[in-house]
């Protein structure tokens, strides 16, 4: 069995889960129940990032101790993701002491092997960011990332020759091109290669709230050498070789294109120091916009996930089902590298032309023809050539797609699948078959169309389980869609004659006038 290691950024800890987190989280969930349904197995990992100076500040200003205000916040991050439909496989936090251990073990070996060495470093440092930015980028002494105030800084670092590396990175960059996606992303790091690598500082002595150095106790190290090494820490790294061996290196590393020049340059340069195997991919996806603007806690145009699903919950009455329109949209409304925009009207509008009508209408008209005419029984019928082909073809643009992390395009495809079966039914028009007493071509033609929503239900699955589990039963099929192993059902045919169909109410009601 082939084995799928994909992991989300962790996330400051700090902050409020929002539409950007719940993004790249929720993308990896679909990515990870997609590999899922092809059988292998999968280690899918998120986490929060939790030594962060102003996560000091914040829990000093609730006369909390840092521990005990990051235990709270982790707590309520793994709430939102689970609500979010998030399995992830683990949830990795940094002041765990698995992950400690692996810190300091692992620094102490680059100190060793004299790939980190102590020196000063002077510059303009961003508090919050956690990082000093070159003369050259700094404007008003502002932070050219957040805009916040910066301090100049001076104190005596460890460094990590990342220069050491520019030329082993250089030459694993030309020779996989796909190392780091999409296109636009390689080559912005590949510039970065071509101009040289500088050595960077790895540790602060200003901070208590860290991973103290082993060999130097009074620096910690920089959270970002810390957040990246919880990649290894969850694949088992000196703890369980065996789950290393299995797992290591990593699949995917989807991230947001502001840290991917961490990812896909200092974490390789800091494994190869360490001679361990490089991640096999970083994917730097695109950034959300609210309105055309970009979203930021000053504008306060922030989108809370909760809260969208909260409010498409007055519609589809299913906070379930609420989550899943929400995860629908956000895969489909744009392609996973690109920026894309958040706009209410859109949707409103996916919500009752792909979701209501296409899918959620194609079930409703269809059911009440198997009450009618067969009691409710799945109807035996002979294959349609056309929609099988149809069908068949769907699953292999579906699975090249996702297997491109191209989930715009995967669902796009679903979607024209559906247009053929929604096509094939007005065309047929069974229901006039039914009239004339065709049973004959009226099984044949009911049969496909069943067969077309058990593929529909299986396709859609990685993205909407709870409407992918509605379809499912809606069929009289048994069991939890998401344990199927898509190669064994998705074989058009296979749907079983008998079972009994189960009329409910439908799963994406009407709108009705009002805005969503
Ligand atoms: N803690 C670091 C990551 C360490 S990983 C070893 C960090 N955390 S973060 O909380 O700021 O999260 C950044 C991630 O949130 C981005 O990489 C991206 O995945 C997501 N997003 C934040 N805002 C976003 C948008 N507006 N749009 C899309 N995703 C964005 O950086």
């Amino acid at each position: 069995m082939g084995k799928f290691y994909l992991t989300t950024p962790i996330y400051y800890v700090n902050d409020e889960p929002h539409i950007g987190h719940a993004y790249t989280t929720i993308a990896a969930d679909v990515l990870a129940r997609y590999k899922r349904h092809r059988g292998l197995k999968v280690l899918f990992s998120t986490g929060t990032d939790e030594h962060a100076q102003k996560v000091r500040q914040a829990a000093e200003k609730r006369g909390l101790t840092p521990q005990d205000y990051v235990d709270q916040l982790a707590m309520s991050w793994k709430r939102v993701f689970s609500f979010l439909g998030v399995e992830f496989d683990d949830f990795i936090r940094t002041s765990e002491p698995r992950h400690k251990k692996v810190v300091q073990e692992f620094v102490s070996r680059l100190y060793a092997s004299g790939d980190i060495y102590k020196g000063y470093y002077e510059g303009w440092y961003c508090f919050w960011d956690e990082a000093f930015f070159p003369e050259s980028e700094v404007r008003d002494r502002r932070c050219p990332d957040c805009s916040r105030e910066l301090q100049w800084m001076r104190e005596e670092n460890y460094f990590f020759r990342l220069s050491n590396y520019t030329q082993p990175l250089l030459e694993h960059f030309l020779a996989n091109p796909g190392f780091v996606e999409p296109e636009i992303r390689y080559n912005e790091m590949l510039n970065i290669l071509k101009s040289g690598l500088k050595d960077i500082s790895i540790s602060r002595s200003t901070i208590t709230w860290g991973i103290p150095l082993p060999f130097d106790p009074q620096h910690v190290v920089y959270v970002w050498v810390d957040a990246l090494l919880n990649y290894i820490t969850v694949a088992g790294w000196l703890d369980d070789p065996e789950k290393f061996a299995l797992f290591w290196p990593a699949d995917v590393h989807l991230v947001g294109k502001e840290i991917n020049r961490f990812h896909s340059i200092i974490w390789p340069a800091m494994l190869l120091a360490a001679g361990l195997p490089l991640p096999r991919k970083i994917f730097a996806h695109g950034f959300w916009t609210k309105e055309g603007q970009k979203i930021s806690k000053s504008l306060g145009n922030v989108i809370d996930p909760l809260k969208v699903v909260q409010d498409l919950t007055k519609y589809t009455g299913n906070e379930r089902v609420s989550v899943d329109v929400f995860r629908y949209f956000i895969l489909r409304e744009f392609p996973f590298g690109a920026d894309g925009d958040f706009r209410d009207a859109s949707l409103q509008l996916r919500y009752s032309a792909d979701l209501a009508n296409d899918l959620g209408n194609l079930l409703n008209r269809t059911l009440p023809l198997v009450e009618k005419s067969f009691s409710g029984l799945i109807p035996s019928g002979k294959i349609d050539p056309l929609l099988s082909k149809e069908g068949e073809k769907t699953v292999k643009l579906v699975e090249e797609n996702m297997d491109n992390l191209s989930f715009s395009e995967a669902l796009t495809s679903i979607w024209a699948f559906l247009g053929v079966l929604n096509k094939y039914l007005d065309e047929l028009a069974p229901w006039r078959l039914a009239k004339a007493g065709k049973i004959e071509e009226l099984e044949d033609s009911l049969f496909n169309v069943l067969e077309g929503l058990r593929f529909s239900a299986l396709l859609v699955s990685p993205f909407m389980p709870t409407v992918a589990q509605y379809f499912w039963e809606s069929l009289g099929l048994e069991g939890e869609v998401k344990k199927v192993v898509w190669d064994r059902e998705l074989v058009w045919g296979k749907l079983p004659a008998g079972l009994r169909v189960s009329k409910r109410p439908p799963i994406f009601p009407r709108p009705g006038k009002e805005a969503l």
